[in-house]
């Protein structure tokens, strides 16, 4: 049970999961959840270093992506899906491992730079808000994960973890910094395994909009919960610049990714792309009526899982149970990381 591969990721609470989410990684876990031993983390923490004036916002936000967690087929039975701000190690490790890195390091962080761009942050972000990198480390390395799946976004963020991780092992482990990531010493002598990205198939999927990523900042997205009729709408807009069915088309263009993504046969995707790139009388209405039709076959049965989940309470029960299953891996690690770096004067009680 406990020799398995150690899977750790998860989402921040911005509303509900939508398509780019499910390719991008939920897919993936969903594979993993049979063979590994799966930690899903709702970062409601995370949630708070944007948005920390919409406490109640958070709240419902983090009890939907669980409901999206179920739809799309996560198995609480077998993976832990649990809260941040319950599982105290990850503040510790937090704090700890901001000391082994340059804060100029931090701040390089692409993805840290693009969202400051992008939600308008300019100088007023809070101190706690370039932080969540840092926190984030904390999150992957607490669980002393192996593998991280993420979209392509997330990339930035694990390249960090694998520095701090390196660090650690280094100052505190002795483990010499020439040492490869994999080589065994690193896990018989270091605390932390060098944890890899697995970005899925689909690293980036693009938004209904056709040019930007599937976002909801950006309103392009396509929900867990969105009904054939809508689904049907939202396809129809994606943006493609082709006048006629004679244009021969772009294969790499957002309707294409579509193509590859949501059709299950693909034999018929390849066929459709063909035609498609050779513009062999084939409209771009018709693929796009094809294409939301798969996507709507794949949700039913989502959305029949999220209808059954039961009121609120279930959920938070589900939430706790993952919880207490995080948090005696996550002490596990943090008594070993103060063990190495001379922190642990004795065991901790806290009698009340
Ligand atoms: N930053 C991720 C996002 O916004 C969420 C996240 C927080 C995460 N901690 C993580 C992802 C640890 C993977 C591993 O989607």
């Amino acid at each position: 049970m406990s020799n398995r591969e150690v899977i750790l990721t998860g989402d921040t609470p911005t509303g509900q999961l939508h398509l780019g989410h499910f390719v991008g990684s939920v897919r993936r876990r969903v594979e993993l959840q049979d063979s590994h031993e799966c930690f899903f983390l709702l970062a409601n923490m995370h949630a708070f270093t944007t948005r920390a004036s919409e406490p109640d916002e958070i709240r419902s936000d983090t009890l939907e992506i669980v409901r999206d967690y179920l739809a799309m087929g996560i198995d609480p039975d077998k993976s832990a899906i649990f809260l941040q701000s319950e599982t105290p190690a990850i503040a510790e490790l937090t704090f700890l491992f901001s000391m082994l890195l340059p804060f100029n390091r931090v701040m390089r962080n692409p993805t840290l730079k693009e969202e400051i761009k992008v939600k308008n942050l300019g100088e007023n972000y809070s101190f706690g808000f370039p932080l969540y990198a840092v926190g984030q480390t904390a999150d992957i390395l607490a669980f002393r994960a192996h593998s991280v799946p993420v979209g392509e976004d997330q990339i930035p963020h694990i390249e960090l973890t694998r520095e701090v991780a390196r660090r650690f092992n280094k100052l505190y482990c002795g483990i010499d910094e020439n040492v490869e990531d994999d080589d065994p010493i690193m896990l018989e002598k270091g605390v932390f395994p060098i944890p890899k990205a697995d970005v899925g198939k689909v690293g980036k999927l693009m938004g209904t909009d056709g040019v930007n990523k599937m976002s909801k900042s950006l309103g392009n997205v396509i929900l867990i919960t969105d009904t054939p009729k809508q689904v049907k709408k939202k396809m129809g807009k994606i943006f493609t610049g082709r006048q006629s069915p004679t244009d021969p088309g772009d294969g790499e263009n957002a309707l294409m990714q579509y193509v590859e993504t949501f059709i299950p046969d693909p034999e018929r995707a390849a066929e459709l792309k063909d035609k498609y790139v050779r513009g062999d009388n084939i409209g771009d209405g018709h693929i796009k009526v094809e294409v939301a039709e798969a996507i709507s076959e794949m949700l039913e049965p989502m959305q029949a899982r999220r209808e059954a989940v039961g009121n609120d309470a279930t959920v938070i029960d589900i939430i706790k149970s993952g919880t207490a299953r995080a948090n005696a891996k996550t002490e596990e690690t943090l008594a070993m990381a103060k063990d190495a770096c001379g922190l642990q004067f004795f065991g901790r009680e806290l009698g009340f």
